[in-house]
């Protein structure tokens, strides 16, 4: 058994340690919201914040989750009001959207570490995270609009 905090909540989860924590989050606790892309800690789809610091939820053991606290897209705010959130909302940022929850998830620990990031501070953190459809210009132009709203 293995037990952490997921988005607040003390959950115990009966696995073997060497199981994907991305497949814990998504078919064992049933939420949907981090993303497989690549499997292979190349694409950023499923990044989930560990103790505040983003990892690559497809590449980690669940026993790397033992007595941490974990935050996915559905714990980033109650009410979709977390500074990214509106600014990917007012922009419009997505577009097929399967990146994005890893792209959000990514910037809100940039700006948790950085609340006014430069521009190479942007890129620095961002280019882990790969999107199909080209929406860079917007995800930089959003994660500048929250760092004003936030
Ligand atoms: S699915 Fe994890 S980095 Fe691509
Ligand atoms: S919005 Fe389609 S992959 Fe990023």
């Amino acid at each position: 058994m293995i037990t952490f905090t997921l988005n607040g909540r003390r959950v115990s989860v009966d696995v073997e340690a060497d199981t994907p924590l991305l497949w814990v989050i998504r078919d064992t606790l049933g939420l949907m919201g981090t993303k497989y892309g690549c499997g292979i800690a190349q694409c950023g789809a499923c990044t989930v914040h560990m103790d505040g610091q983003p990892v690559r939820a497809c590449a980690a053991p669940v026993s790397t989750a033992a007595g941490r606290e974990l935050t996915t897209i559905e714990g980033l705010s109650p009410d979709n009001s977390h500074p990214l959130q509106r600014a990917w909302t007012e922009l419009d940022v997505p577009q097929c959207g399967y990146c994005q929850s890893g792209q959000i998830m990514s910037a809100a620990a940039l700006l948790s570490r950085s609340p006014r990031p430069s521009d190479a501070e942007i890129d620095n953190a961002m280019r882990g995270n790969l999107c199909r459809c080209g929406t860079y210009p917007r995800i930089r132009a959003a994660i500048k609009l929250a760092a004003q709203i936030q």
